[in-house]
């Protein structure tokens, strides 16, 4: 299963990438040193990263890669600042260091680059090793936790998660009259039936794989309760 992560088309990876090459743009001639947005990097963590590398604070559990708390771990208790560790994952992202001559346990190289790259590094050098460290809470009970570990609420506004995100549409809105199923759809295949007036390949197409099947059905019965409950 996680095996099939690693054969997918290269075409695909770069329809991933397609995105922020718009980010890229003006972005020409930024130092190392510059400072990322790691709330952005976080959710680009879950998406692009999870699947292969637990990480505590991202909540992911993906085990082909190492994990990165652990990897991080003795490096930050001997005195490795977070610059240091944001410059090596940088490192590893745009050139991947093997670890076996097996191709099927490599790390595929630029995942995120530019502006996504400095997020994801500065989200990781903050978190990866931290003592204790938990994933943040989230409002509206386990449901509300599965839509805000997964970035959800970046998006889209729902009232009892307490999001306000606008990049897609309004879910106390959109879902009010939404059976399960086809919210279901909505989240593991979002460009099935795309919502009018909104861009495709925008919503992550990942969410069937990222999700455990049971957080899943948690959170399709979360958002059909929730949806649009908070306006009535
Ligand atoms: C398809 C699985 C996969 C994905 C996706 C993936 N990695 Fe990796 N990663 C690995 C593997 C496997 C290794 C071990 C080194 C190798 O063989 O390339 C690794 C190693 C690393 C290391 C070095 C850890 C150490 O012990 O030195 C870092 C840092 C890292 N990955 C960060 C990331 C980040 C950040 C992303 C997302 C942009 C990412 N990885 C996405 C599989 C993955
Ligand atoms: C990067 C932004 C982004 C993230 C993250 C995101 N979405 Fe979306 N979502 C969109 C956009 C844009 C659309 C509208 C286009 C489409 O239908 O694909 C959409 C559409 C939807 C719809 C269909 C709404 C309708 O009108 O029927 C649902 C349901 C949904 N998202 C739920 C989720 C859930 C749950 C998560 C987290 C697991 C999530 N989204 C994460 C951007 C996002």
């Amino acid at each position: 299963m996680a095996r099939r992560i690693l054969s997918r088309p290269r075409a695909a990876w770069r329809a991933a990438l397609a995105l922020s090459g718009i980010a890229l743009a003006g972005l020409a001639g930024c130092g190392v040193s510059e400072t990322g947005n790691s709330d952005r990097g976080r959710q680009l963590f879950v998406q692009k990263c999870g699947t292969c590398h637990v990480l505590k604070q991202a909540a992911t559990t993906g085990t082909q890669g190492p994990d990165l708390d652990a990897a991080f771990a003795q490096a930050r208790a001997s005195g490795m600042d977070s610059d240091t560790i944001a410059g090596v994952v940088k490192a590893q992202v745009d050139n991947p260091r093997p670890t076996t001559d097996d191709p099927n346990v490599s790390m595929p190289p630029h995942l995120v680059t530019g502006g996504d790259l400095d997020d994801v590094a500065t989200y990781v050098s903050k978190v990866a090793g931290v003592p204790g460290i938990q994933p943040p809470a989230f409002a509206g009970g386990p449901g509300g936790q599965v839509f805000g570990e997964n970035g959800c609420g970046s998006c889209h506004t729902l009232k009892t998660a307490g999001s306000t995100g606008t990049v897609g549409p309004d879910l106390d809105t959109a879902l009010a009259e939404q059976s399960a199923a086809e919210i279901k759809q909505s989240i593991t295949d979002p460009n099935a039936k795309v919502t009018p007036g909104y861009p495709t390949g925008v919503m992550p197409a990942t969410f069937g794989q990222t999700i455990d099947p049971k957080d899943l059905n948690t959170l399709i019965k979360f958002l059909q309760q929730s949806a649009g409950s908070q306006g009535k």
